[in-house]
C-alpha cells in the first residue's frame, strides 16, 4: 500500500520542520511545506528534504495570470517538488497553463510530471463571504463548480474538506486524486478545524491523500502518532 499520510511542517524554522520530517519519515509518505515555512527559509528547504529522500508538497496555491502561474509552476518542477497547489478561482486558462507548465517542464528534465492540485473554495470562506464577491453560489456548489472546471481544464487533483468527498468523489474521474486536510481521530483536539473525519473513514470515503498537522508535529511523540495514524488504515 502506498503510505497517503502527507505531514504538513507548520513550522516556523528549517531546523524544526527537518527534525520533524527526519523523525516521522519511516511512517509518513510525503511532507507539506506551506508559506509560513517557505517564506522564511526559502527553496533550500525543499532541497533538504528531498535529500532525505521524501516526497515533498510545495502548498503555496498559486493564483495569477496563466502565464505567471505557468512559470511557478516550472520553477517548483525544477526544484523537484511531487505536488503543488493552484487556485481553481484563478480560471480555466490558469489551470491548464499550470498543468501543461508541470508536464513540459518535467519532461525537459526527463522527470515525472508533479501533481498541480486546485483548491476550490477556501474552507475559512461562508455562503457570505462568496456572496460578498459577488459569488451567488453557496459554498458547496461553488466547490461542485469548480472541481468540475479543474477536471475539464485537465487537473489531476483536488484539495478538498472531508465532508466534501461523498459530493465529490462520484462527480469526478477515478483517476482524480483527492487529497484531504481536516483529519482528526475521536481523542484528538479539533484545534480550528470544524469539519474533520479520522483518516481511516476519509480514505474510506475517497480521499486518495490525507494532509495531517497538528495532530502529528504537536504530539508528544510525533512517530508514534503517525504510526498509529498509519495503523488505524491497515
Ligand atoms: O494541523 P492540521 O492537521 O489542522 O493541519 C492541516 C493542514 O492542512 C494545514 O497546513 C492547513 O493549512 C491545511 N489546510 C487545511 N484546510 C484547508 C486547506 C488546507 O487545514 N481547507
Amino acid at each position: 500500500m502506498r503510505n497517503p499520510i502527507i505531514v504538513a511542517l507548520d513550522v516556523p524554522d528549517a531546523s524544526r520542520a527537518l527534525q520533524l520530517a527526519r523523525s516521522v519519515a519511516p511512517h509518513v509518505g510525503a511532507f507539506k511545506v506551506g508559506k509560513e515555512l517557505f517564506v522564511s527559509t526559502g527553496p533550500d528547504i525543499i532541497r533538504e528534504l528531498r535529500a532525505t529522500g521524501a516526497a515533498v508538497f510545495l502548498d503555496l496555491k498559486f493564483h495569477d495570470i496563466p502565464n505567471t502561474v505557468a512559470k511557478a509552476v516550472a520553477a517548483a518542477t525544477r526544484l523537484d517538488v511531487q505536488m503543488l497547489t493552484i487556485h481553481c478561482s484563478g480560471g480555466s486558462a490558469m489551470m491548464r497553463a499550470a498543468e501543461e507548465s508541470a508536464q513540459r517542464a518535467a519532461q525537459e528534465l526527463g522527470r515525472t510530471a508533479p501533481l498541480v492540485l486546485g483548491v476550490t473554495v477556501l474552507t475559512s470562506m461562508d455562503g457570505a463571504a462568496l456572496a460578498e464577491l459577488g459569488v451567488e453560489a453557496d459554498p458547496a456548489g461553488q466547490v461542485r463548480r469548480l472541481a468540475l472546471m479543474a477536471a475539464a481544464s485537465g487537473l489531476r487533483g483536488l484539495v478538498c474538506s472531508p465532508l466534501e468527498l461523498p459530493m465529490l468523489r462520484p462527480l469526478l474521474p477515478d483517476a482524480m486524486q483527492l487529497v484531504t486536510p481536516g483529519i482528526r481521530s475521536g481523542s484528538d483536539p479539533t484545534d480550528d478545524q470544524k469539519r474533520t473525519l479520522n483518516a481511516r473513514d476519509a480514505m474510506a470515503t475517497g480521499a486518495s491523500w490525507l494532509v495531517i498537522g497538528r495532530p502529528i508535529y504537536a504530539a508528544p511523540d510525533p512517530a508514534a502518532a503517525a504510526q498509529q495514524i498509519l495503523e488505524s488504515l491497515r
